[in-house]
């Protein structure tokens, strides 16, 4: 049936420009994400306060999206030709083309949606104050171009976690739209916590009356002792009204939602409300801190029916065929000691509490396969065998998606280590209250969600990536703004652009020149790019300190003795050589003005400064930091982040550390500190053995055992072991030095990621 041109609005009113106003010629200022193919033409097209677009039913909803747009801009729109939708089935499903040509601008596709994702270029293209009612509106000569553009990844999400924070509708729908701006195709609203439930579920009041709310909640950072509280009550949830809202919206933008309800773990509100859901029977609260609780649900008949029951709200809700179940983080300590669930598994024939795990999460499955739908899960649903048709979320490193890679499963990518915005996004110690870790915009970008370990074929069940924005620390709107742009723009990259067209610096000049449109958008975007990195760097002619500003056309200006920077200071033109400890103080100038902050780096030339060091353990690919190297660089890591490039992180291995001083000479101190974050896993070593050898590698004195950790700080220095103790030999014949990390083992039960290996993190070893 061949479609007819319509135009679905039209406009009485028009807003006519003042004609003498001179028309503005607009630069291409490049598109996020990245495009497969811009080429850039000659001549300009003239968009003027009156534009004719026509469009047939085949592309209503991109089209309708580009009639709206132009209206809040202040536009008229008419049917005609400036702009035209063209089908072109030779087009993969979310692929396009656009033309800017001089008469006309053309949009080609084969669904609605590669037009959809041909309108988010041509908006891009637009000047930022279109993305508001322009005061100002001109004329503007758009560059004539021509762009070919398909996706990298069939799967481009972000999550959102409303159970620790809540946010109101219009917030979701504003974080769809930013979604669907960068050519993001799937939001996962992880809608149910420990600390709130947040999707109205007819059937159950209880989840509404007492899940989603919690008495009050933790002030500060969880690893602040003793911990407080603010004594005052939060929660909400979303009616079923408000979601059906919100699933519209999100289809009209081509952004599949996916539910996440949590089972069997991160349950503890809904078993407030029904205690009988849980093994014990006893009343619990709703979480009012953070954490993995042990209240998890029993894996009973009466469990099953209600967990069948809200499903079949959230699928009359949700239309997504998939249902992501959760999966994570479930202790099994009640299970163990709970008589229904021993007796189900002697009945099942089930060997230990992962394959009870597996038994839960199989009976869902197929209960949503059932009513044609499919699951998602965390990957701990790997654990005790994986449910048949299960899609596979790794977050814990990537070793379980090579796993279910290989065993057929499709798998998302959201590894704690480049996908997690809720870490810390700089250095820069004022930053807002995180949870921890470090995850500068470069990792993000440099993300590549397909494992290297993967063959061609095992690579095809890698459907794409997501980045997650856990809400612990974000109970703002603002902040969760902050967290998530600009590095959400980064994965848009990530999933979107094909590899061999990524690039960061490149990509840095575009984001700069984005932010007028977040600030058009009113997105409180975190700005990190007139922040100085700095590194050590040493080669034969010694020891040089590298700075490096994140945008281009800046100039940076240093002082090395602890002086602030001005306009008489250096200018920075090559690494500074280092041979004594000094304090770099460094600014960046555009012209005459000081952008950002002062950057400030103490270098404490130690004697291990230029030494050689080994280590008999790789560190993490993700936390490898600057190699063995960057422990004896003269250079701490930060004090409250241990991704940045100064930490060494190992995951559950013992390592052995061996420095060569090159000759004998006096040592009196060595310190070093590990970090010490439970809620990440991460773990102070069980012991650490320091000992020192002379020049023919005859060991002075004895090894010393050096104090485990014993307290509760966020990290931990070891005690200055100057004066080297116990020495029975002069201590000025030290030319090796060896330290002997074990690892702290297993997490215990009770704590987050229990059963999980703990990480060992190292920061700078400073002999003295
Ligand atoms: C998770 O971060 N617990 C999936
Ligand atoms: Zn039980």
């Amino acid at each position: 049936m061949p479609s007819k041109p319509f135009l679905s609005i039209l406009f009485l009113f028009t807003f006519l420009v003042n004609c003498s106003q001179p028309a503005e010629r607009l630069e291409y200022q490049g598109i996020i994400p990245q495009p497969d193919q811009v080429t850039l033409e000659e001549g300009h097209f003239s968009l003027a306060s009156k534009v004719g677009v026509a469009y047939t039913e085949d592309f209503k909803t991109s089209g309708q999206f580009l009639l709206s747009y132009l209206q809040v801009a202040g536009i008229e729109v008419e049917l005609g030709d400036d702009v035209v939708f063209v089908k072109n089935d030779a087009l993969a499903e979310e692929s396009y083309a656009l033309e800017i040509g001089p008469n006309h601008i053309r949009i080609e596709a084969s669904s609605d949606q590669g037009a959809f994702y041909a309108v988010q270029s041509l908006r891009q293209i637009l000047p930022p104050n279109y993305e508001a009612r322009s005061k100002e509106l001109k004329t503007y000569e758009l560059p004539c171009l021509r762009i070919e553009d398909a996706p990298q990844f069939e799967y481009r999400g972000m999550h959102l976690d409303v159970g620790r924070h809540m946010f109101p509708v219009a917030f979701i729908k504003k974080y769809i739209d930013a979604l669907a701006m960068l050519k993001m195709n799937t939001f996962h609203w992880h809608l149910t916590e420990d600390q709130g439930w947040r999707v109205e579920i007819k059937q159950y009041p209880k989840l509404q009356e007492v899940a989603a709310f919690r008495k009050e909640t933790l002030v500060g950072h969880y690893s602040d002792q003793p911990h407080q509280f603010d004594g005052m009550g939060y929660g909400g949830y979303y009616s079923q009204e408000e979601i059906k809202e919100v699933v519209a919206y999100a289809k009209e933008r081509f952004v599949t939602i996916i539910p996440e309800i949590e089972m069997p773990g991160h349950s503890q509100a809904v078993i407030a409300a029904y205690p009988e859901l849980g093994c014990t029977g006893e009343e619990v609260e709703v979480a009012t801190k953070w954490g993995v609780f042990e209240d998890i649900y029993c894996p009973k008949e009466a469990t099953f029916t209600f967990l069948e029951n809200v499903l079949d709200e959230v699928m009359d809700l949700f239309p997504s065929t998939y249902i992501h179940i959760g999966g994570d983080e479930a202790p099994k300590a009640q299970w163990k000691a709970c008589k229904e669930c021993q007796d189900l598994m002697k009945n099942e024939g089930l060997k230990d509490e992962h394959e009870l795990q597996n038994y839960f999460i199989t009976r869902i499955e197929k209960f949503l396969n059932s009513k044609g739908r499919q699951i998602i899960g965390w990957d701990e649903i790997l654990e005790g065998g994986l449910a048949p048709n299960a899609t596979v979320m790794s977050w814990r490193g990537t070793s379980v998606a090579i796993a279910a890679a290989r065993q057929q499963h499709q798998v998302v990518m959201t590894p704690t280590s480049h996908c997690y915005f809720d870490y810390y996004q700089s250095e820069n110690e004022e930053e807002p209250l995180a949870i921890g870790g470090f995850l500068p915009l470069e990792k993000v970008y440099n993300f590549n969600p397909i494992p290297e370990e993967l063959t061609p074929e095992e690579a095809q069940y890698v459907w794409g990536a997501q980045g997650n924005i856990w809400t612990e620390y974000m109970p703002t709107t603002q902040q969760v703004e902050y967290m998530a742009f600009p590095r959400i723009l980064a994965m848009s990259e990530v999933v979107w652009t094909n590899p061999e067209r990524k690039d960061y610096n490149d990509f840095l000049g575009r984001v700069e020149k984005f932010h007028a449109r977040l600030e058009a958008l009113d997105i409180n975007y975190a700005n990190h790019l007139y922040e100085i990195n700095g590194e050590m760097i040493s080669d034969d002619e010694g020891a040089a300190y590298k700075l490096e500003t994140l945008s281009k056309g800046k100039t940076i200006i240093f002082t090395l003795d602890g002086s602030d920077p001005d306009k008489e200071s250096t200018v920075y033109t090559s690494p500074i050589p280092i041979a004594n400890s000094a304090t770099i103080k460094a600014q960046i100038f555009k012209g005459n003005k000081p952008l950002g902050k002062v950057f400030e780096q103490y270098i404490n030339f130690h004697k291990g400064v230029g030494a050689k060091i080994s280590i008999n353990k790789t560190a993490h690919q993700a936390y490898s930091g600057s190699g063995p190297e960057g422990l004896i660089n003269g250079v701490s890591g930060s004090d409250n982040r241990y991704g940045d490039k100064e930490w060494l992180g190992f995951w559950g291995e013992d390592i052995e550390i061996n420095i060569d001083l090159g000759e004998a000479q006096e040592v009196e101190c060595v310190d070093t500190r590990f970090f010490h974050s439970e809620g990440q896993w991460i773990y102070a070593p069980n012991s650490v053995g320091l000992s020192f050898f002379d020049e023919n590698e005859v060991q002075l004195g004895k090894t010393m055992e050096l104090e485990p950790y014993k307290n509760n700080e966020r990290w931990f220095a070891l005690n200055h072991y100057c004066s080297v103790p116990n020495f029975e030999a002069p201590s000025n014949r030290v030319r090796y030095i060896q330290l002997k990390v074990s690892n702290y083992g297993t997490i215990p039960e009770g704590k987050q990621g229990a059963g999980q290996k703990a990480w060992t993190f190292i920061d700078e070893i400073i002999i003295e």
